[in-house]
């Protein structure tokens, strides 16, 4: 069996360097084909990462090299969606339309973005600096300012070696998501999380947005100013315009000690429920700290569940006072930035001339054939394969937050983008119900659940936060990621998946992740007055920024209903600029149709 497992590793590893050259003569993507993860259809094609879930290919893809082509692109345009580098696992809510008037549109190229290009070793970046740099930090505020294409594994590598008198160690964002591949614009305004009770997503770290809206002008948003629109924009889904640029606060990176314990999943189902009675008892006694001390056992907890053995691995963090970090480089294993975006020569005429500067015909995407490896092990081995393949990234140890605080590695997200083609959920519980749920969840995995899974599950923690639109809106959350790796290659619908999914929406109230899968299937069943608080409060800055539905995509999602008395009023006239009218009612709508019964098998298949 051992030596089984050691076969099949080789064997993914050669695959892997095989596609990693074969790949490299496309010249597809906004990533250098050497980057492990350069497997994406845009700019060029609409389509997520593995050419699913794409749009009609008559919807032109917009690829602005400034910001004036860009506004012009979205006055002409009668529909206009931002996109980032293609992880949207969502078409309703990544196709601007289904026709020609509809265009998506990338951030990745505008030129000062693709400047990072040109860096020349990390040692000398300091001379590179100047206004039209897509990265600026500000030491003495802790921030930084960046353009909305730049992707967060640049930044945060950026970041990592940006050594000075003030950060020794360089810098960092206080708290940053496990799939670091996406652009910091696309993660801000989809929520993108990682485990924090202190912190809250990226979403609720940003201090500052600037938008392009459907007028053709940017508007900069700060809470300062205008605490009812950035609380819209800060989860805005795209829904709102084209996030061009985002203020981050940072930190000096300290060292940061990193454990991991092995258990049972029983084991940490209990450890969950006693976090979900205390945190119950303290909100009664509605004293912060105590709710605060309640959390703290699953601060920064990120938790690999294997559901097929019952084991899992809490991989929790604790900050130094040292600064002496285990390894010799902060800049081994630390990706360099050069590499992301310096070969690529692709000029974006590949598909023929632009209908109109910035504008082109998109090029059709090719959806990644099956896995050749699922059939290969079956569930146990998977699950054995899995903790092979994430210990040496776990491995305890003290070093910076940026390689502390864990993030899918390139290899890795190479692996999976090229060769396993998957759909990623993720769920969010209220902590009340955190452990509960979790229980039940461990119990279906038991009873056959568990089937449906070959990549382990991730349970991590966030903080409420304010956000109209976030997650964590109203309260902490447990988030927990589940990916089928089945259905695409087997080519029929991964039923066990399915009910672990089912569980958690239907029976948890679990919200799911903006731009990650079930949405297509389960958008039907989506009220968002029901589900979030503020939700008419973000129908309001619709209405002030996107008053004819530029941005409103083809989903069914976005429709809100106010009533005043009893009786349906237009939306706007409950709206002033500081959001929803508490005159008025944020009424659930009448208007849903299609939605599966609760437990109903959904037979999911994506395209
Ligand atoms: C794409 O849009 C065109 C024009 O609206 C339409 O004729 C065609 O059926 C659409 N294709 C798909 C696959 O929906
Ligand atoms: C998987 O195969 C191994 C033999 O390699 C076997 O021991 C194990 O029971 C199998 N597991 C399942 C779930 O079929
Ligand atoms: C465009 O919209 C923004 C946001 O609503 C507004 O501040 C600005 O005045 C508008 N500009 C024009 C030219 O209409």
């Amino acid at each position: 069996m051992v030596s089984r497992l050691k076969i099949g590793l080789c064997t993914v590893l050669l695959f892997l360097a095989l596609s990693a050259r074969q790949t490299l003569g496309f010249g597809t993507c906004r990533q250098d084909p050497t980057a492990q993860s350069h497997f994406c259809g845009l700019p060029y094609s609409l389509s997520n990462f593995q050419g699913y879930f794409a749009c009609n290919t008559t919807v032109q893809v917009g690829r602005p090299d400034s910001k004036d082509q860009l506004l012009a692109l979205i006055k002409s345009f009668p529909r206009v969606k931002g996109v980032g580098v293609g992880h949207s696992w969502s078409r309703d809510f990544f196709c601007a339309g289904g026709n020609a008037d509809s265009i998506d549109i990338v951030l990745t190229e505008l030129t000062s973005t693709r400047r990072i290009n040109a860096l020349p070793r990390w040692s000398r970046l300091g001379n590179l600096y100047d206004s039209t740099f897509p990265i600026h930090v500000d030491e003495d505020a802790q921030t930084v300012t960046v353009q909305g294409g730049v992707q967060t594994r640049v930044l945060l590598d950026f970041l990592a070696t940006h050594i000075t008198t003030k950060g020794p160690l360089g810098w960092t964002l206080p708290s940053f998501s496990w799939y670091i591949d996406q652009t910091v614009a696309g993660a801000v305004a989809t929520g993108t999380h990682g485990s924090t009770m202190k912190y809250g997503t990226l979403s609720g770290q940003v201090l500052e947005i600037e938008v392009a809206v459907a007028n053709g002008t940017l508007v900069t948003v700060t809470p300062a100013a205008n605490p009812h629109l950035f609380a819209a924009l800060q989860v805005s889904v795209g829904r709102l315009g084209i996030i061009t640029q985002v203020k981050l606060p940072i930190k000096a990176q300290k060292a940061v000690k990193r454990s991991v314990d092995t258990m049972t999943m029983d084991a940490f189902v209990q450890e969950v429920l006693r976090v979900e009675d205390s945190y119950k008892i303290a909100l009664q006694s509605g004293d912060e700290g105590a709710i605060s001390q309640a959390l703290e056992p699953v601060e920064a907890v990120q938790a690999f569940a294997f559901p097929v053995s019952g084991d899992l691995w809490k991989v929790s963090y604790r900050l130094l006072a040292t600064t002496s970090l285990d390894g010799t480089s902060e800049l081994s294993g630390v990706v360099d930035t050069e590499k992301y975006y310096q070969s690529i020569t692709t000029d974006g005429t590949t598909s023929g001339p632009p209908k109109m500067p910035g504008a082109f015909d998109q090029k059709k995407p090719l959806p990644l054939g099956g896995s050749i490896f699922i059939d290969l092990f079956n569930s146990t081995e998977w699950d054995l394969l899995g903790k092979a393949l994430l210990v040496p990234l776990v491995a305890p140890g003290i070093y910076s937050a940026r390689k502390s605080y864990l993030t899918q590695s390139d290899l890795s997200s190479a692996f999976m983008s090229d060769l396993d083609p998957y759909d990623q959920y993720e769920v969010s519980v209220t902590m009340d119900k955190a452990g509960t749920c979790l229980a039940r969840a461990n119990e279906l995995w038991k009873s056959g659940a568990a089937e449906g899974f070959r990549v382990p599950p991730l349970i991590r923690f966030v903080s409420g936060e304010t956000p109209y639109l976030s997650n964590t809106n109203g309260g902490p959350r447990m988030f927990v990621n589940l990916e089928d790796h089945l259905s695409h290659t087997l080519k029929k619908p991964n039923l066990e998946f399915e009910r672990i999914v089912r569980y958690f929406v239907d029976e948890c109230d679990a919200r799911l992740h903006w731009g990650k899968a079930g949405w297509p299937y389960l958008e039907p069943c989506f009220d968002g007055a029901s589900h979030y608080a503020n939700w008419c409060d973000f129908g309001c800055a619709v209405e002030e920024l996107d008053p004819d539905g530029k941005f409103r995509t083809q989903s069914n999602a976005w429709s809100w209903r106010a009533t005043q008395n009893g009786a349906d009023v237009p939306l706007s006239q409950c709206c002033s600029p500081t959001g929803f009218s508490s005159q008025c009612t944020c009424a659930p709508r009448t208007d849903r149709t299609g939605c599966p019964a609760p437990g109903t098998v959904l037979h999911i298949l994506a395209d």
